[in-house]
């Protein structure tokens, strides 16, 4: 079997559906549950035993130890952190605490783990680490995009975070041999995606009638990715990756957020109209910048797909049309999660 950890979030999570989609090798999903991580979202595996759920912290180094040693994974794939920039820049002590002190407790375990294995077992142990392109910093309108040796310039606490568990795994990898895989990714977007991230927040807010809020000028560029190309991306690394590599995974979808936000507003525009016959486009708002906002990020995938063979399935236009369909078709998903805390945190931000 292999560990799964932070898999009841929207990544982890779309993975961990996917993996028991593809092969029936059992999954352990350990996760703490934070507010970003929602258990409704893995109800379709209730009754499969394939599936086993343990809500706890990648920093409880005896939790993880001792799942580690009652189930002998042969692979654990790293997905629990903090994510979203904007709470890290509220409050970043949950991010320290998660995304380096976390890691850094699950790196100890693992290593622990394997240095007691032996033969194959051992031989074909991997740790896969899920980081992102943010570590990299803010490109500007010309400069290319991001390779696996760009120098790591992280921006907010979020990446900094981030940059420290990766220069964690790469130190466990150089020092220990520990036999890690790092994959840094770009804006993931698709089913099972909190509604506090740019994508699902304009879908959300828009068949609520309320504003869409875009920060600053609404000119900064992200790489959007499909989030079932994720998963596969991360499937292929971890069986095929060379030990101690970084790979970048891309969607090849560099848009300004402004044409994300015109293009959602399109596809409601002609799934679900107004009943006013306006359209969503008007409920777009300029609102006051993110402090320190990166303008640009742009992923350049090409070792995957040359080395791996990897690229992605969707382009923007297709990703984006199933993922506004399937939040048409998810109303109790969304309204699960949306009550509450949920609230609370809308209004910090955008009042
Ligand atoms: P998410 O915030 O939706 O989910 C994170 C999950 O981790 C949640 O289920 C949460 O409960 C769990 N978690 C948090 N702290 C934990 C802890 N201490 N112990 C165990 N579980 C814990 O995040 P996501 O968008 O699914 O991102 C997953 C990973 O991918 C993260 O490492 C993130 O940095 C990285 N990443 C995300 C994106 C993106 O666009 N969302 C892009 C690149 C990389
Ligand atoms: O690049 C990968 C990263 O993508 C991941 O590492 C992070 O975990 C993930 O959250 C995401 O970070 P971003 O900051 O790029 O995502 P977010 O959806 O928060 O914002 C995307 C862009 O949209 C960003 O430029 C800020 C802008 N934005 C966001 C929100 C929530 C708005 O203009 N308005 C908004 O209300």
């Amino acid at each position: 079997m292999i560990l799964v950890t932070g898999g009841a979030g929207f990544i982890g999570a779309n993975f961990v559906l996917d993996w028991l989609g593809q092969t029936d090798e059992a999954l352990l999903n350990l996760d703490k549950l934070t507010y970003a991580g929602n258990i409704d979202t893995l109800r379709s595996l209730d009754s499969d035993p394939r599936h086993l759920f343990v809500q706890g912290d990648i920093g409880d180094a005896a939790l993880v130890a001792k799942l580690l040693a009652e189930h002998k994974p042969r692979a654990v794939v790293n997905f629990a952190a903090e994510s979203h920039v904007d709470r890290s820049i509220h409050g970043p002590e949950d991010f320290i605490q998660t995304n380096i002190v976390g890691t850094f407790h699950l790196l100890e375990a693992v290593r622990a783990y394997w240095a007691g294995l032996e033969g194959e077992a051992r031989q074909n142990f991997r740790m896969l680490h899920v980081s992102t392109d943010e570590v990299y910093g803010s490109l500007g309108k010309d400069d290319p995009a991001f390779t696996e040796t760009h120098r790591y310039e992280p921006n907010s606490p979020y990446s900094a975070s981030k940059a420290a568990s990766d220069h964690l795994v790469r130190a466990y990898h150089h020092t220990y041999g520990l036999p890690v895989l790092t994959t840094n990714c770009s804006n993931n977007y698709g089913p099972y995606h909190f509604p506090e991230k740019l994508i699902p927040l304009m879908i959300v807010n828009a068949l609520a009638g309320k504003p869409l809020p875009v920060y600053g000028d609404g000119q900064q560029i992200r790489d959007w990715l499909y989030v079932k190309d994720h998963c596969s991306a991360i499937r292929r690394v971890l069986e095929a990756g060379t030990l101690g590599d970084v790979y970048n995974v891309g969607g090849w979808n560099e848009k300004p957020n402004i044409e994300i936000v015109h293009a959602i507003c399109a596809l409601l525009d002609e799934l679900r109209p107004r009943t006013d016959g306006a359209s969503y486009s008007t409920q777009i708002t300029y609102v006051t910048d993110r402090p320190g906002h990166d303008r640009r990020y742009a992923i350049d995938a090409s070792k995957l797909q040359r080395e791996l063979g990897w690229k992605p399935a969707e382009t923007f236009e297709t990703g984006i049309r199933k993922t506004v369909q399937w939040y048409l078709e998810n109303n109790a998903w969304v309204d699960n999660v949306t009550s509450g805390t949920y609230r609370k945190w809308i209004e910090k931000q955008y009042t």
